[in-house]
């Protein structure tokens, strides 16, 4: 390691990466074999091979990814019909190994609340601190979420919340399409068993991959959409603007406080 470098500089190194936490005190390659693991030369050899050619090499890797993300999505397809009750679901959920990002969360983060609630809310994923509890919304962003319920009278343990993905990101990044695509088979299913009058998506990412569009969340802001279930249930949608960016841009807490109050009119007509 280069002497020159000061702690403050590795560890600011290590959030421009994305690595935001530690998970123990003794450090450790995760991808590592455990047996016969190799120590890195940081010696530059004398003789340089020459390249071999690699021809096809990245058009299969690209085959195989493609091809583990398909059949890892008819595995969660396939779970979900088993599962008759929403404690049923988390087990599998638990359980379901088809998600790389299983490898680096703490916690599977399943929906949470009142399982026969007349509104289901939906966020894009977990973050670090719902990572460490399990929970969803449980941060700064839960925190200004239930507040916003409070101020139209609605209670959080009235709610079932959850999320696209039952796992957090690595450093919060933006999950790829492959892994909205395998966690989806399971948000869908929560939508089932709690059947509710109403869901309100927020953020456009999670608005996104539910109603499979890709309009921005502008646009799908503040007007009654439609989710259909598999078993031809029309649920009314609201989207609205995410907690995590209201936080970061307040100017926008007006037009959320309108869809809260949208919500809050339906469900009491519901
Ligand atoms: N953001 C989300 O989308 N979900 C959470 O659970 C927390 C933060």
């Amino acid at each position: 390691m280069n002497e020159n470098l000061n702690v403050k500089e590795i560890l600011e190194w290590y959030l421009t990466a994305g690595v935001d936490e530690t998970c123990g005190d003794e450090p450790f390659a995760l991808r590592q074999e455990k047996t016969d693991a190799k120590v890195i030369s940081t010696q530059i050899p004398k003789q340089i091979e020459p390249l071999k050619k690699i021809e096809e090499t990245p058009r299969l890797a690209t085959t195989e990814l493609a091809q583990a993300t398909v059949s890892a999505c008819q595995n969660a397809r396939e779970l979900c019909k088993k599962a008759e009750t929403i404690a049923a679901l988390k087990e599998l959920v638990e359980g379901f190994d088809g998600c790389s990002l299983k490898l680096t969360a703490n916690k599977t983060v399943f929906g949470y609340g009142n399982e026969h609630a007349k509104l289901l809310l939906i966020g894009e994923a977990p973050g670090a601190d719902e990572d460490r509890s399990g929970i969803p919304f449980v941060g700064r962003s839960g925190q200004l979420l239930e507040k916003m319920l409070n101020a139209v009278g609605v209670k959080r343990e009235e709610c079932f919340i959850t999320n696209v993905l039952p796992w957090r990101p690595p450093g919060n990044r933006t999950p790829t399409e492959g892994e909205i695509a395998v966690c989806l088979p399971f948000l869908k299913r929560q939508i089932e068993l709690v059947n509710p009058e109403i869901i309100m998506i927020l953020g456009g990412s999670a608005a996104n991959a539910l109603l499979d569009n890709g309009e921005p969340i502008s646009k799908l802001r503040g007007k009654w959409l439609e989710y259909k279930t598999q078993e031809g249930k029309k649920i009314p949608v609201l989207a609205s603007f995410h907690p995590a960016y209201l936080l970061r841009n307040s100017g926008q807490k007006a037009k959320a406080w309108v869809d809260m109050l949208r919500m809050k009119q339906k469900l009491c007509n519901s």
